[in-house]
């Protein structure tokens, strides 16, 4: 083959951000608004082909993933694929920084490939406080036969979304907050879109048969609060947190914070009657709690109606962060096959502290990182930088890596802060404020290597895990504490930093991590796709010269 040809096959493989060889699957996704109860008050919700919550995708790894989306919502629309690693690919990570968004009435088709990050996954729509009326779901990446995953297949797969709700809409919950307020405190708990009545004539989410093990997804895809999830009678055995294996510990109850996911499996090893899934609000004065029916498939009665309490106080959340750990002997794939498996061993280059804060800017609510509150520009700032025109658009590292000293008068703007290509970084979250904090890092997982109460100093990387702490994309905060996270920045792109505490995303608690290759090659990026939407000041402007080899 001659060599143009060949640089042009490997530019259409580039562009497309998917590779020939692997299996597809397609989808379409009609995204449209809808009317559902789910706390007994009919309301707007957003459907996906009808459903609410969204289909589960089910792929294995290497798979290529093309869904066309059409928004027939009266305004624009993108959704994120959270913890979905996007190598080199940051076009695709369906962001306001990355992506101009779909325009109601109109289609965009997202392609991307799922790599070797066997695991529990969770999308929702990123703009505005859409994800508080649905378009969210759960995405599974299996390992394909060649990589044995430890543990023995389980009877059956099950995804179980969790979250906060309101029974105000999305545009005006947003309205609150571009108001100036908080949205409060959520109006109840869905176990997958649904409330038990506990009435005796619930239908069961799941069926068990008697002495069969079952895999449970379970991930929290609310919009502010962390959820205590249980099952009555039954253990839990951890297997899996976003992507990594983990040492199998037992658990009466897990703490998933907002937009984490955690794969357990449950034994139908107890006498054959229905079960109550619970799942109770933490964190807040006024406990409330859902539940969900497991029936066993020759049951004979209905559960019990004395659920088992949820934990109290964040020290009990805590210690069971500081129980999770990888497992090293695992043999399934790394989630960071570029050389930090040692990570322990690695120096770090730069160390980046991000303290949250909740202030009044011209008295309005605003949540800001080391001073600054992040808006979000017309322009995505991804396209800002590959049309060379940031300049126009933004400017690099408005904040430093130190916090700014409290009384500093926040200010607007975008944050975006360069990472130099391939360096071991390490970010400390502060959290001086009491509420409970959950951050998620876009294209990357990242070694969670310690949470502590107090103040961070160097001293305290003695206490880090550096050996087997597991790796994953969302950290929690507790109140008055930090949390330690390390990475290398080696997926060219522009990667959103944020809280997944909805209401503290929309108004600033986010930044976004440019990591450009120097290069400029195909090996590290890939060049924007050709069906790329284009808005703001990059329409019309011509293509920069693409990546070569
Ligand atoms: C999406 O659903 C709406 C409402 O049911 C329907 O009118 C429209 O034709 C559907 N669009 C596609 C592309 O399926
Ligand atoms: C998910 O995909 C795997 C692998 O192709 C398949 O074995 C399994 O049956 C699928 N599960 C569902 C619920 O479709
Ligand atoms: C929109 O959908 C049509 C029909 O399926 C498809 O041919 C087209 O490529 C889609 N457009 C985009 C931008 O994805
Ligand atoms: C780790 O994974 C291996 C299989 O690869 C399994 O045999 C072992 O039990 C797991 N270890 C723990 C502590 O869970
Ligand atoms: C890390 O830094 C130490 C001290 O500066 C140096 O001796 C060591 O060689 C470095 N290790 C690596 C892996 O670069
Ligand atoms: C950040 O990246 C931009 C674009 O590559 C560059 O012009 C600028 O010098 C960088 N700034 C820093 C502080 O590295």
């Amino acid at each position: 083959m001659g060599a143009v040809l060949w640089i042009l096959l490997l530019c259409l493989w580039a562009a497309t951000g998917v590779q020939g060889e692997d299996p597809y699957l397609f989808f379409e996704w009609n995204i449209t608004y809808g009317t559902a109860a789910p706390l007994g008050v009919p309301q707007q919700v957003i459907l996906i082909n009808g459903q609410f919550p969204g289909p589960n995708i089910n792929s294995t790894t290497n798979n290529n993933i093309v869904i066309n989306m059409f928004n027939n919502l009266d305004e624009p629309f993108l959704i994120t694929w959270s913890g979905i690693q996007h190598r080199k690919n940051s076009w695709q990570d369906g962001v306001a920084g990355t992506n101009c968004p779909i325009a109601p009435g109109t289609n965009y088709t997202y392609h991307f490939q799922v790599k070797d990050q066997i695991g529990s996954y969770i999308y929702y729509p990123a703009l505005g406080m859409q994800r508080g009326a649905g378009g969210f779901g759960g995405l599974r990446v299996n390992s394909r036969l060649l990589i044995p995953v430890p543990y023995a297949d389980p009877a059956d797969d099950y995804t179980v979304i969790l979250n906060d709700w309101w029974t105000k809409s999305h545009s005006t919950l947003k309205k609150i907050l571009d108001s100036g307020r908080s949205i409060g405190r959520p109006a109840g708990v869905l176990i997958n879109g649904k409330v038990a009545k506990g009435d005796g004539k619930d239908e069961p989410l799941f069926t068990m048969e008697p002495g069969k093990t079952y895999k449970y997804r379970i991930c929290n895809t609310g919009l502010k609060t962390s959820l205590n999830f249980r099952i009555q009678g039954h253990k839990m055995l951890l297997v899996e947190m976003e992507g990594s294996h983990t040492v199998q510990n037992s658990y009466e109850s897990l703490d998933v914070h907002v937009s984490q996911c955690y794969a357990v499996l449950v034994t139908a090893d107890q006498t054959p009657k229905d079960y109550y899934m619970v799942a109770s609000t933490r964190f807040q004065r006024k406990e409330m709690t859902t539940t969900g029916i497991i029936r066993y498939t020759n049951g004979k009665g209905p559960a019990s109606p004395e659920l088992p309490p949820a934990p109290v106080g964040w020290a009990w959340s805590l210690n069971q962060f500081r129980t999770f750990r990888w497992n090293l002997t695992a043999s399934a794939a790394r989630p960071n096959p570029q050389g930090s498996y040692h990570y322990g061993a690695i120096n770090i280059t730069r160390t980046i502290k991000l303290a949250n804060s909740a202030s009044k800017v011209n008295g309005k609510l605003r949540y800001a990182i080391n001073g600054v509150s992040h808006v979000d520009t017309p322009t995505p700032l991804k396209l800002a930088e590959y049309f060379q025109i940031p300049d126009k658009v933004f400017k690099y590292n408005v904040i430093g890596d130190e916090p700014s000293s409290s009384n500093q008068e926040v200010i607007r703007q975008p944050i975006v802060l360069n990472m130099t290509f391939r360096t071991f970084i390490e970010i400390i979250f502060e959290n001086h404020e009491t509420a409970i904090q959950s951050w998620h890092l876009d294209g990357y997982s990242f070694f969670a290597v310690a949470i502590e109460a107090g103040t961070w100093t160097p001293e305290k990387r003695k206490n880090y895990n550096l050996l087997d702490a597991v790796s994953r994309h969302t950290i929690q905060v507790f109140p008055k504490s930090w949390a330690a996270i390390l990475l290398t920045f080696d997926n060219a792109g522009m990667w959103n930093i944020r809280s997944e505490i909805w209401e503290r995303h929309y108004l600033g608690q986010q930044l976004y991590a440019s990591v450009i290759s120097p290069a400029r090659s195909l090996r590290d990026e890939y060049n924007i796709p050709d069906y790329a939407l284009l808005c703001g000041d990059v329409v019309n402007l011509p293509k920069p010269p693409p990546y070569t080899i």
